[in-house]
């Protein structure tokens, strides 16, 4: 396959801060002290009611409908707060294309699939994702395929328009609706937008979720001499209008999701994540397909890993609410337990070996081989390193998947001549990417 090179002014990104990599010494510089709109909103709320968890602080300070840093901002990119993978390289985004078709194929082609993103940021993901499935239309061109954007924020669904729609056809908005964008891609491919996971119709499915789960709210507690405390947040009475981090006098309801046996003294729990898992696998066992999650994490060892960023710069996450980006590692091992037994889960694995299998290397090789513009070769040998180089983006990203139990044990493939049982083909990026 050769997917042609495409102008990547909009990728030249480096140096720019990657989220996962940094975390919070608890001592950033709070020279933004300003009285935002958010902070007003927060305090009031905290006069009003008392000091509120971190999870719903979290909630509150990135998806407020009126006032939250993801609804109004573009914050990715050079001009923004962080960059992410598929905004760095075109690869990243066409080897989770190829990932899908691999799996579409191994679960035998059914007639149709939607392909869902959580949280597109500004639809690149999903953009190079599609260029793949054109340049594979002679694999795919019996199946009905369709897009579905869950993304809260208005400013982004916007921009994921832009990138993603054929503009000479027009977007259907209906703000009331459950689904309150519609638009048709440039290969002719329909595409919804929603609020909510919920709302996306049920039916054989491919999910993806980069950089998604991190900026879900999460409780935090302290381990104490009186037992496991939450963490909430007050209004600090020696310092005017500023924030600080006070535990609570006594247990709270969301320690029942600390774990029994747990050994840390400092744990974040994110339910949210938790939810979205239980109705992914629940998909997932009813209709099949698969879901592919990528993101910074730990696999249930990390503390404390709440941090805040602003201009590609770590922010105090209590300073100026609403104009930084806030996010905390994902939990892997909690998300796998959230799967349940409803489906098998792969992972998590390193991004520098997921996408090895994928045939990262090989497809560079198309890219350097085509180009002759330096500042292009340039770029893409800077993406790639960015990508792999496991000081950077390599090791600290994650790749889990979820997959139907029967997909990893057989049961729905074409059995051979020689063969009385089904025989499951390797899932490509957890294992090297072969094409039957
Ligand atoms: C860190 S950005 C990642 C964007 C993109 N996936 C990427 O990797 O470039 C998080 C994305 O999730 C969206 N988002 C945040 N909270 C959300 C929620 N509760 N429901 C749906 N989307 C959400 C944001 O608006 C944004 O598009």
């Amino acid at each position: 396959m050769r997917v042609p090179v495409r102008r990547c002014a909009a990728r030249v990104v480096i140096p720019c801060i990657w989220r996962g990599k940094h975390f919070s010494s608890g001592n950033e510089p709070a020279e933004n002290n300003r009285v935002t709109p958010m902070l007003r909103h927060l305090m009031y709320k905290i006069k009003s009611t008392g000091p509120i968890t971190v999870a719903e602080y979290m909630k509150e300070v990135l998806t407020n409908p009126a006032k939250g840093y993801y609804v109004h901002h573009d914050m990715l990119g050079e001009k923004g707060d962080f960059i992410t993978s598929p905004e760095i390289s075109q690869i990243f985004g066409e080897l989770i294309g190829i990932w899908f078709i691999s799996e579409w194929i191994a679960a035998g082609k059914s007639a149709a699939f939607q392909l869902v993103e959580l949280g597109p940021g500004r639809g690149t993901l999903t953009g190079d994702i599609l260029r793949v499935f054109s340049q594979l239309g002679s694999v795919l061109k019996n199946c009905d395929i369709s897009i579905h954007l869950v993304e809260v924020s208005q400013k982004l669904s916007e921009i994921q328009a832009l990138t993603l729609t054929e503009q000479k056809i027009p977007l259907e908005r209906n703000a009331e609706s459950l689904v309150y964008m519609k638009g048709v891609s440039k290969s002719g491919i329909p595409i919804s937008w929603y609020r909510n996971l919920q709302d996306v119709p049920k039916g054989y499915s491919f999910y993806l979720a980069h950089e998604f789960f991190d900026v879900l709210p999460v409780h935090k507690f302290q381990k104490t001499p009186q037992g496991w405390r939450e963490v909430f947040i007050d209004i600090d009475p020696q310092v005017s209008d500023k924030l600080r981090f006070v535990l609570a006098p006594c247990a709270t309801p969301a320690e029942a999701f600390i774990q029994h046996d747990e050994t840390r003294d400092h744990v974040e729990v994110c339910p949210d994540a938790g939810v979205i898992i239980q109705e992914l696998s629940q998909r997932i066992a009813l209709t099949g397909g698969a879901a592919l999650i990528a993101d910074y994490g730990h696999d249930g060892t990390k503390t404390d890993t709440f941090r805040g960023f602003c201009g590609h710069r770590l922010h105090d996450v209590l300073t100026a609410p609403g104009t930084a980006d806030l996010t905390a590692d994902v939990d892997f091992h909690y998300l796998r337990r959230m799967a349940e037994e409803k489906v098998a889960s792969l992972g998590p694995i390193e991004q520098q070996t997921f996408l090895k299998n994928m045939g990262i290397d090989v497809r560079l090789k198309v890219l350097l081989d085509k180009s002759d513009d330096p500042s292009m070769r340039l770029q893409l040998l800077q993406g790639y390193d960015m990508l792999m180089n496991p000081k950077k983006m390599g090791e600290r990203f994650n790749f889990f998947a979820l997959l139907p139990h029967q997909r990893l044990h057989g049961g729905s493939h074409q059995m051979n001549a020689q063969q009385s049982r089904p025989s499951a083909s390797p899932v490509a990026g957890f294992d090297e990417l072969t094409w039957r």
